[in-house]
């Protein structure tokens, strides 16, 4: 099992560039399915997800070929096997969107359910509702989710709840379908209107991504194109919170500050410094950090994939500061490592109280999962004395070269592999078997 070792106390300083979305890359890789021709995706980020992602379609009979550090030139078109097996779905919780892309192409698909995760309950309901209005039947045996349509008729679709994973899963299987589907109350983050932008780059009719209201059009042919990945809104906002936390002075290039525009107003009320350009932004701290309130929410509010790095900079922060989380269950699981170095943190519910104390001492910790762990890594840095963090592999399914980037900005991290011993195999059993993403 490998971990990061981090000395804190560095402030972070110089330039970062922010790699390709995973949460855009996790949907436009089974995407590529849908295409009657080969198609390269450019600034695809070098993570697990994209590794699994890019396994399961070659498993598929997809020919994936790697041209460039992060370009991939894929020929859907000798694809056969329209079968997710568990064993590889459950390292991926977004392998369901290989439910909408073969459903799309193939009318059928057979993928395993998500597994458990971090995170809570993750249900796939209304990714069936959207399949089911478009004319398909499923049937959920063994954990595996089957998906057949004699034919797929566009349909007027609303969620329930606002969804990332089912609006994407929607318009993966309305594309082909015949005539027109209207999704209502869609999620509109990025990631979104980058698979909406993908797909209508290779012929489809998508109007309205990035609104609640998204209308698709079915065509017959979808063809070849190229296309480069949106930068990761998540791992530059980690990033800002990383420089802030240090009270640092550095530049984030490869980001669409209008993707950052919750975040960045967030940290600028708790006394942080943001200079936007074009494709980059300066970060920087030059007073005290001051309390505030966060409440989770979908796009265009504060996102909750960067509830846990901000919660880090607030212990950092004078005063009482609340967090609210709205969208998952139990995403304050790192508390307990948190409060392991030092922080004054309350959790009732959906509700987290914090009392900044302005310090944090470093410690052994474990990451639970992605953003956790990369709310640790912010911890770490900005501690005082070591900070050793264990499971770094949920890190490394989401950020690409985390410790390369940051130790070029200045930071004393390093990644060792620690040998299996008794007590390690049997952490090594438990994390296999809970090895899911989220
Ligand atoms: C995506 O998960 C992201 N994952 C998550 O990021 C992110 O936290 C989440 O969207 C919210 O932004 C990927 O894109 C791979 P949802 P997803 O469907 O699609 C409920 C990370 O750190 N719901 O938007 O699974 C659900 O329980 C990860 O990168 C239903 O009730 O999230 C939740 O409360 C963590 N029924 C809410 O909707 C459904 O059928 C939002 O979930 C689906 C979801």
């Amino acid at each position: 099992m490998d971990k990061f070792i981090i000395k804190g106390g560095r402030k972070l300083h110089g330039e970062v560039t922010i790699s390709g979305a995973k949460n855009a890359a996790v949907a436009i890789l089974p995407a590529v399915i849908l295409s009657d021709e080969p198609c390269v995706v450019e600034n695809v980020p070098t993570i697990s997800d994209v590794t699994i992602s890019l396994r399961i379609l070659e498993e598929m009979g997809a020919e994936v070929t790697n041209i460039g550090k992060d370009a991939y030139r894929i020929d859907p078109t000798k694809i056969t096997n329209t079968c997710v097996p568990y064993e590889t779905a459950r390292k991926m919780r977004a392998s369901y969107y290989f439910l909408g892309a073969l459903l799309g192409k193939f009318n059928k698909a057979r993928v395993s359910m998500p597994g458990g995760c971090p995170l809570g309950d993750r249900p796939i309901d209304q990714h069936l509702k959207a399949f089911s209005a478009l004319g398909a039947k499923y049937t959920l045996s063994q954990g595996m989710v089957d998906l057949t349509a004699e034919k797929l008729t566009g349909a007027q679709i609303f969620f329930d709840v606002v969804t990332v994973g089912a609006t994407m899963n929607a318009m993966l299987a309305a594309v082909k379908a015949e005539g027109l589907t209207i999704i209502e109350n869609a999620a509109k983050e990025p990631h979104i209107v980058d698979l909406a932008n993908f797909l209508n780059s290779m012929g489809a009719n998508i109007m309205g991504a990035g609104t609640d209201v998204i209308k698709i059009r079915g065509v017959e042919h979808l063809h070849g194109t190229t296309y480069t990945v949106i930068p990761d809104q998540i791992e530059a906002g980690t990033f800002m919170v990383a420089i802030a936390a240090t009270k640092g002075d550095a530049i984030i290039k490869n980001v669409i500050p209008k993707h950052l525009e919750s975040i960045t107003k967030k940290l600028e009320k708790i006394g942080v410094n943001i200079e936007q350009y074009d494709d980059s932004i300066r970060v920087w701290v030059d007073g005290p950090l001051v309390k505030t309130n966060v409440k989770t929410a979908p796009h265009p509010g504060f996102p909750t994939d960067m509830q846990s790095q901000i919660a880090t900079l607030l212990t950092l922060a004078e005063g009482t500061s609340i967090i609210t989380e709205n969208i998952w269950e139990q995403r304050f699981r790192y508390v307990d490592e948190l409060r392991r170095m030092g922080a004054d943190i309350t959790v009732n519910g959906k509700i987290a109280l914090i009392e900044g104390t302005g310090k944090l001492m470093g410690a052994p910790v474990k990451a639970c999962d992605l953003r956790a762990g990369a709310a640790l890594i912010i911890a770490g840095l900005a501690a005082s004395g070591v900070t050793e963090i264990e499971d770094i592999y949920h890190i490394e399914r989401g950020y690409d070269c985390m410790e390369g980037k940051l130790r070029a900005l200045g930071a004393d991290i390093e990644k060792v592999s620690v040998p299996d011993t008794a007590k390690n195999s049997t952490d090594k059993a438990s994390a296999k078997s809970d090895k899911e993403a989220v």
